[in-house]
């Protein structure tokens, strides 16, 4: 009888789960969820045969090396894949699998959760109601900004960008604009009521951009000073993609200027550490990296990576594998 292939699952995830790998695997298993460190992901990694992880494990060269030979699989419980070399991977013949599609309409939602607080105010009023400020209603008492009618503006057009499309084009007559490195088949735009512009015209017209794109090297700060101040000063912005895409100093910077009016970010640099200068700014809403935190969406999202784990274990293709997920050719990052 051969021995059942050793699995890591870096995270406590749903029992249900957990109960479909333990007939297939030994499965050590994060129960505490206390995050660990590089090292003692190493450590834990050597010999499995599989890694079930999240985007707070870094699956870097080192760690792919302190895993061995054994390792087949790396079972990713997210979409955004910037914290595992795909390289290193494909050069140790270790197959990498995400969860996309399962997540898409849930974090549209939060995105479209965003918008609409930074536009109009909902966590810093909330917030003077807390604190005992609020004296009653005034004319001009936390006045925001339109949502309906006004231009929406999406950087990337992945799946979530183009769920996110369809809410602001159709659900509130948004006019829609993008740019990403290739424009969508003119179905699929007329579809999500969109229509590609160059980054440049995007900055300038959008009343609301939302960052919906990958992070990598390429995408690092591409929101920055420069493009902040090619903003609106009446506009909002949104980051419901990935910390590090933007410069969230110069963003601080910006909002205390008055050179833009709101953000809502739901990812951050180095997050779960948070700029001090934007916990210190009223006009930012800052939520905890909660995009597909609906149970539907992240139980879906953990049964596909046990699904992608034991296919791949079972000698079979994975489901879902990093790059081959019937992926359109437009879906690409953002040049
Ligand atoms: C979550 O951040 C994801 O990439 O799915």
């Amino acid at each position: 009888m051969t021995a059942r292939p050793a699995v890591l699952v870096t995270r406590r995830v749903f029992p249900e789960v957990l109960e479909r790998l333990l007939p297939h695997c030994t499965v050590e298993h994060n129960a505490e969820d206390r995050p660990w460190t590089p090292e003692e992901l190493r450590a834990r990694l050597a010999g499995k045969a599989a890694a079930f992880i999240t985007p707070t494990d870094r699956l870097d060269a080192a760690a792919l090396q302190a895993a061995g030979p054994a390792l087949q699989v790396v079972a990713n419980m997210a979409v955004g894949v910037n914290h595992i070399d795909i390289g290193a991977c494909d050069r140790a013949g270790v197959v990498v699998t995400h969860t996309p599609g399962v997540l898409t309409e849930a974090t549209a939602d939060l995105g479209w959760a965003l918008l609409m607080a930074a536009a109009r105010r909902v966590t810093e009023s909330e917030r003077c109601v807390r604190a005992g400020q609020w004296a009653g209603w005034a004319v001009d008492q936390f006045l925001g900004l339109d949502v309906h009618g006004r231009t929406l503006g999406l950087l990337g057009m992945g799946q979530i960008g183009q769920a996110v499309a369809r809410r602001g084009a159709h659900g509130f007559g948004m006019s829609v604009l993008y740019h990403n490195r290739n424009p969508l088949p003119p179905s699929v735009e007329a579809a999500c009521g969109a229509q590609w512009v160059s980054k440049a015209e995007l900055l300038a017209r959008a009343d609301h951009l939302m960052l919906v794109l990958p992070y990598s090297p390429e995408t690092h700060h591409c929101i920055g000073a420069a493009e902040l101040a090619a903003m609106k000063p009446t506009a909002t912005l949104i980051n419901l993609a990935r910390g590090g895409i933007v410069d969230d100093a110069a963003l601080a910077q910006a909002l205390d200027r008055g050179r833009l009016a709101a953000a809502a970010l739901d990812v951050f640099e180095g997050e779960p550490r948070i700029h001090p200068d934007l916990l210190r700014c009223d006009r930012a809403v800052l939520t905890p990296h909660i995009g597909s935190a609906t149970r539907t969406a992240r139980l879906a999202m953990a049964h596909l990576t046990a699904d992608n784990l034991l296919a791949v274990l079972a000698g079979q293709p994975a489901l879902t594998p990093v790059g081959q997920w019937r992926r359109p050719p437009h879906a690409g990052a953002v040049a």
